[in-house]
């Protein structure tokens, strides 16, 4: 593959990693990943990230590299916006091949090449706002963007023709392929990388929607013409599409609206709270709220917390384990506390056999997740037919209340 112009001296390079081990290592991604790159090149040349090697990325890299006339061993400066390993794992190789490059990142990401990968020369601290001047008018500057997702990460940006290096910010699952601009993508397609990036951002980015807010009021007045980041897509013909979508993704755990839908999530092990279930669906269905349902722990988590973090209202319904809730559930519970899944509504469900056990552990759980929930209902065994009765009309009633916002 060739490297893909953006404009003049500035060609996009990636990986299309295809692969079954899990993005890291917890993370499935069935439609891949792909590992952006950046070459600017004004009399000296940088490079804007990296990549580890998986599933063939180097020789990919180094392809794409020839194409626009560099090579890893050509770099001049190798600009790093965030450390993880999936931007810089191959940076032991690059240094052994390119001795006398230049590594650029923040304090804190310079303090991990050192204390990280155990480089320590060749290395130069950059701030908020530091520049760096390529020569042949060719300036980039870097903003520092903490905590998107990690401490040390910044952004780099071309003045010369509007591109925001956003690192993992802006970022998706899914490969690209050949084309890597907006433009290239049908309506059709556009909906699939939409569900891939809110997938991204809510199993990797979620917990970290307030620097994700701060760092778009920082960046707020770049004219930004292109964003470019680590993962998927190159936004050239319309950026806003993309900061406006991770806007609205941040928004979603720090106050703004969610979408008014119900997120249903269940486990079960005999059915019987899958006939509780089903009995909500009906109520919900009446309403005519839309909603999604996963069945736990078949659907992965990845998946889950896609649907449930831009939900306005969940469902969860959980037979009793062991004294406790089913155990797939307190996995999905545990990830919506790390990932900051409040301002919720939510309905628990469940059937027992003994003495039950769930809503206790699930009410003490969720203490802490500003949630607004409805009453619990659980049963022993088969539900009744006032059961049934009493869990469609929840169903409805959290309906209306999403209806309502
Ligand atoms: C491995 C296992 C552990 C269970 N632990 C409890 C328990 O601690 N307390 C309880 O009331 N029932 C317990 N039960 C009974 C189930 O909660 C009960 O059968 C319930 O109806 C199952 O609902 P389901 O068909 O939706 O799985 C347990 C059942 C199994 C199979
Ligand atoms: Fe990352
Ligand atoms: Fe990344």
């Amino acid at each position: 593959m060739k490297a893909h112009s953006i404009c003049e001296n500035v060609f996009a390079i990636h990986a299309d990693i295809t692969t079954d081990t899990r993005f890291e290592g917890i993370w499935p991604i069935p439609h891949g990943v792909t590992l952006n790159s950046y070459v600017v090149k004004g009399a000296k040349t940088a490079l804007i990230d990296l990549a580890k090697d998986w599933e063939g990325s180097i020789a990919s890299f180094a392809e794409q590299l020839a194409s626009c006339g560099s090579s890893f061993e050509k770099i001049d400066y190798l600009i790093l916006n965030h450390l993880e390993p999936d931007h810089t794992a191959y940076i032991i190789e690059m240094k052994r091949r390119n001795p006398g490059m230049e590594i650029i990142s923040t304090p804190k990401g310079i303090a991990m090449v050192r204390n990280f990968f155990k480089i320590t020369e060749g290395l130069r601290e950059v701030k908020n706002g530091d520049t760096l001047d390529l020569g042949a008018g060719r300036i980039l500057t870097f903003f520092e963007t903490p905590n998107i997702h990690w401490p040390e990460t910044m952004m780099t940006w071309d003045a010369t023709c509007g591109i925001l290096f956003s690192c993992d910010g802006f970022g998706s699952y899914g490969i690209v392929g050949d084309r890597v601009f907006d433009d290239e993508f049908s309506a059709d397609e556009h909906r699939f990388y939409e569900a891939e990036s809110l997938r991204y951002y809510s199993n990797i980015v979620a917990s970290f929607s307030s620097f994700v807010l701060k760092a778009l009021e920082k960046l707020g007045s770049l004219p930004v013409r292109v964003v470019a980041p680590s993962h998927g897509i190159i936004w050239r013909t319309n950026p806003t599409e993309i900061i406006t979508r991770y806007a609205k993704y941040a928004g979603y755990n720090t106050g703004a609206p969610c979408e008014k839908e119900i997120c249903v999530i269940w486990g079960s092990m005999y059915g019987y709270t899958k006939q509780g279930v089903d009995a909500v669906i009906e109520g919900i269905k009446a309403e005519g709220v839309p909603y999604t349902i996963h069945q736990i722990p078949d659907t992965d988590a990845s998946f889950v917390l896609a649907d449930a973090y831009k939900a306005a209202a969940l469902v969860l319904a959980m037979p009793t384990y062991e004294y406790k809730m089913f155990p797939p559930m307190a996995h999905i519970l545990d990830l919506f506390e790390r990932k900051h899944f409040t301002g919720k509504k939510a309905f628990r469900l469940g059937s027992w056999g003994w003495v039950g056990g769930a809503k206790k552990e699930y009410d003490a759980r969720i203490e802490g997740f500003k949630w607004e929930n409805l009453e619990s209902v659980e049963w022993q065994g088969v539900p009744s037919a006032a059961d049934l009765d009493l869990l469609k009309a929840r169903g409805a009633e959290l309906a209306r209340q999403v209806k309502e916002l």
